[in-house]
């Protein structure tokens, strides 16, 4: 069984083929980092066009790699939602070209589901399991039951945790996208410099909430003034140390009060930072679970979690009419 997979929700327009024996046949990114670089954040519009331009060589380059033909595959799936309009349609429309033209079954992917399940691609993780979805756009905890059952228990109350992540870069002069800058900056910091807000822990729930983090980490840069290049790293470290522990108190309260879920799972792009996966990996040894995370070229978006979505709803035999509507919103919990 082999399934292509279309993602271009955000910035990355990619491609993929994976089989049901967890091959990734072919997989193929292209980055429009440089195209949002100078503005600090993805331009949906400069997105939406240079999807465009890019999805069929994308798609010719993944076909090529994988050294098959369309009518080869057994079914397409596509990122259809949630996320930036003009990319999802881009995505999706191509999606239902091929399965039209070639009379393939088409499934419309959500593409929090893909991250979701991105790791049962690459590592032995059976249902269920507890999932942190840390991304771009989103920052959730859901348990997550069985395919296509997702409860959540908490989320954000205002920005996304990788937002966050992009938005403290701009705050520091460190280039788009902000995460991996960041992680970078802080490893010659001192995390216990400054001392920084960790909003809601006092709460007895699972939400999440990054702007007043956000807020303190400008109010700090404002306070630098020229001194602001020497302390670069000390408040990257110390910001990326009030995430942490922001993530260990929600994971250590969720794994306390759901015992019976022996796996937790991290994924989506924030789940890349090597040192919120060290923090994340302590806490979850010490109370006998496993961490899993998928490996780096699978935390960003990227085709072979999309396919990978898609194969695991056709394998039960679900598959979506090529009259599905894309959609900027499409939570987890209503999949
Ligand atoms: O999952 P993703 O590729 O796209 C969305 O679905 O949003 O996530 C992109 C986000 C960006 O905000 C980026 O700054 C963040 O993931 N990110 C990181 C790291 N690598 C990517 N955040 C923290 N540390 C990283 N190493
Ligand atoms: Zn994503």
């Amino acid at each position: 069984m082999r399934v292509l997979g279309i993602e271009t929700s955000c910035d990355e327009t990619a491609a993929a083929v994976v089989t049901e024996k967890k091959e990734v046949l072919s997989h193929v990114v292209f980055s429009q980092i440089e195209s949002h670089k100078i503005f600090g954040g993805v331009v949906p519009e400069i997105g939406a066009r240079a999807h465009l331009e890019k999805i069929q060589d994308v798609i010719e380059q993944t076909m090529k790699e994988a050294n098959l033909e369309f009518q080869d595959l057994d079914a397409i799936a596509a990122t259809c939602g949630p996320g930036l309009i003009g990319g999802v349609l881009v995505g999706a429309v191509t999606g239902k070209s091929i399965a039209a033209y070639h009379q393939k079954p088409f499934i419309a992917v959500n593409h929090l589901e893909a991250h979701a399940l991105s790791v049962r691609l690459t590592e032995d993780v059976g249902f269920p399991y507890l999932l942190l979805l840390v991304s771009g756009g989103h920052c959730q905890m859901f348990h997550v039951k069985h395919l296509g059952v997702y409860e959540i228990l908490g989320g954000t109350l205002d920005d996304a945790v990788g937002e966050t992540f992009d938005k403290v870069a701009r705050l520091l002069g460190l280039p788009y996208p902000g995460g991996p800058a960041v992680e970078h900056c802080a490893l010659t910091g001192d995390e216990t410099r400054f001392s920084f807000p960790r909003p809601l822990l006092a709460q007895k729930n699972y939400d999440f909430s990054f702007s007043g983090l956000k807020t303190a980490v400008l109010r700090e840069v404002e306070k630098q003034g020229p001194s602001l290049e020497e302390n670069k790293p000390h408040i990257a470290a110390s910001f990326q140390k009030a995430v942490a522990d922001i993530f260990l108190n929600r994971l250590d309260r969720a794994m306390t009060t759901l015992p019976h879920l022996k796996t937790v799972v991290i994924a989506g792009g924030v789940a890349a930072n090597q040192y919120l996966q060290g923090h994340l990996q302590a806490l979850v040894a010490s109370k006998d679970k496993r961490l899993v995370a998928p490996p780096l070229k699978y935390c960003t978006d990227n085709g072979a979690m999309v396919a990978w979505a898609g194969l695991e709803h056709w394998r039960l035999g679900h598959q979506d009419p090529l009259t599905f509507a894309p959609r900027p919103r499409w939570p987890l919990g209503s999949v």
